[in-house]
């Protein structure tokens, strides 16, 4: 199912997006920023990470393209009616489960019954899907409107599932289906296969996440702003369990407290690093070394480190004197004229609305004491974004322990996004 893991996943993540990973009221993506770092520095190489959310693959396209989302190993959409492996020319829908959902379910009956309730208003068109018929309806309206709904469902022969979410949104699903049921399945197909994660934990704030907090064996996260139809469905049903925790944190931070609750690994996330040049953490890798590089990058444009020589320093000690960039363009920049641009260009987004961040980092180590590197390299100024392919040649110093020597780095633009202004584009 995944061929990226050979083995069992140390943790499967499985978030929901819109006001768990993704916080609509924070501009600059704080918590989700930090969430990516820990992820890519920790996480990637060993554990799965699973989106699962209420939005339709039209609708969660603009999401994927306008926040800084990593790419997930396997996106559960539809509030569970669709799961897809992979993403982009990878992308693998399980047809299996689409299958599985037609037992007893026919959305024209779907469509006709609803049609009767004039308090129902239809989503968007895109919300639309083959398992999946939703509305808008009022709160104080959708208990009653649910009771009789699922009667008359029932009468003409139809298994549905209505769930409730947000204090708005009401949808109409075949009984088998619902994030809960869907990740079930997944974690089923991983057992036959041998390889059930070791740790699963899930994170949600609204009604439709609710089932996924009832699977043995997970923990689970109500983020700090959960809906009062979860905390209400919580309090309800599943209050005596130790497994579930309602954070104090808002969204992705609130996922942070939960990994670091139930000790399933390490929550700090490298974001959250105040001192690079005191930084020591025990974890040796590659990936850490990468993405506290760029996150060293970053708070240097953006002038929140001080303007040190040092720091300058320690990169030209870091990135091997005779190591070249091969820029997107093309160019073959030597290391230490790469650094020079970088000295002179201190605080020039300062105030802007710049982050970086790294995507689907990958390593292999190729030799005792060398590695290749490859990840997304992504970066935002403003609202412009950009994506390089790079991978970067990097070895253990026998001098210094715990360092890491830069050899040779390449990038490519990934397609649509070389720049005019690409002078500006360093690492
Ligand atoms: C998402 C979907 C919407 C659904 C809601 C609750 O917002 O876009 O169609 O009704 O989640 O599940
Ligand atoms: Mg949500």
């Amino acid at each position: 199912m995944d061929s990226r893991l050979n083995g069992s996943a140390r943790l499967m993540l499985v978030s929901d997006l819109d006001y768990t990973m993704v916080d609509h009221d924070d501009r600059g993506n704080t918590s989700l920023l930090r969430f990516n770092a820990l992820w890519e520095a920790y996480y990637r190489h060993d554990s799965l990470l699973v989106f699962s959310t209420g939005r339709s693959p039209l609708s969660y396209k603009p999401l994927r393209n306008e926040k800084p989302l990593l790419t997930p190993d396997i996106t559960i959409m539809s509030v569970g009616t669709e799961i897809i492996y992979g993403e982009g020319d990878a992308m693998l829908p399980d047809d299996g489960w689409q299958h599985y959902l037609n037992h007893n379910w026919d959305r024209n009956i779907v469509v006709e019954e609803t049609t009767k309730f004039p308090q129902l208003t239809p989503q968007a068109e895109a919300e639309q899907r083959p398992h999946k018929v939703s509305f808008y309806v009022d709160k104080v309206e959708a208990t009653e409107i649910m009771n009789v709904l699922a009667e008359r469902l029932a009468k003409r022969g139809l298994d549905v599932k209505i769930i409730y979410s947000s204090g708005i949104a009401l949808d109409v699903l075949p009984k088998g289906a619902g994030k809960g049921q869907a990740l079930a399945y997944l974690l089923k197909k991983f057992k036959i296969d041998g390889k059930l994660p070791c740790n699963t934990i899930v994170c949600g704030d609204s009604g439709n996440d609710a089932e996924l907090f009832t699977l043995p064996e997970v923990y689970g996260v109500m983020v700090g702003n959960a809906q009062e139809e979860l905390l209400h469905w919580y309090a309800h049903n599943a209050k005596s369990n130790r497994r579930i925790l309602h954070a104090t944190e808002r969204c992705a931070a609130g996922i942070l407290q939960g990994i670091g609750n139930f000790h399933l690994g390490p929550n700090v996330s490298p974001r959250d690093i105040k001192d690079f040049q005191k930084c020591k953490v025990n974890i040796f890798s590659p990936a850490y070394e990468v993405v506290k590089f760029y996150l060293f990058y970053e708070k240097w444009r953006r002038a929140e480190v001080e303007k040190s020589e040092q720091y300058m320093q320690n990169l030209r000690s870091i990135f091997h004197s005779l190591g070249v960039f091969v820029h997107p363009s093309g160019m073959e920049l030597p290391f230490h004229q790469c650094i020079d641009a970088m000295a002179r260009l201190y605080g020039d987004r300062q105030g802007n609305q710049f982050w970086t961040w790294v995507d689907q980092l990958t390593s292999a180590q190729i030799g005792s004491d060398t590695w290749l590197v490859k990840f997304y390299k992504w970066e935002l100024n403003e609202n412009e974004r950009q994506c390089t392919l790079t991978t970067v040649l990097i070895k253990s110093q026998v001098e210094v322990p715990d360092t890491f020597t830069w050899l040779h780095m390449h990038q490519t633009w990934l397609d649509g996004f070389a720049i005019a202004n690409a002078e500006r584009w360093l690492f």
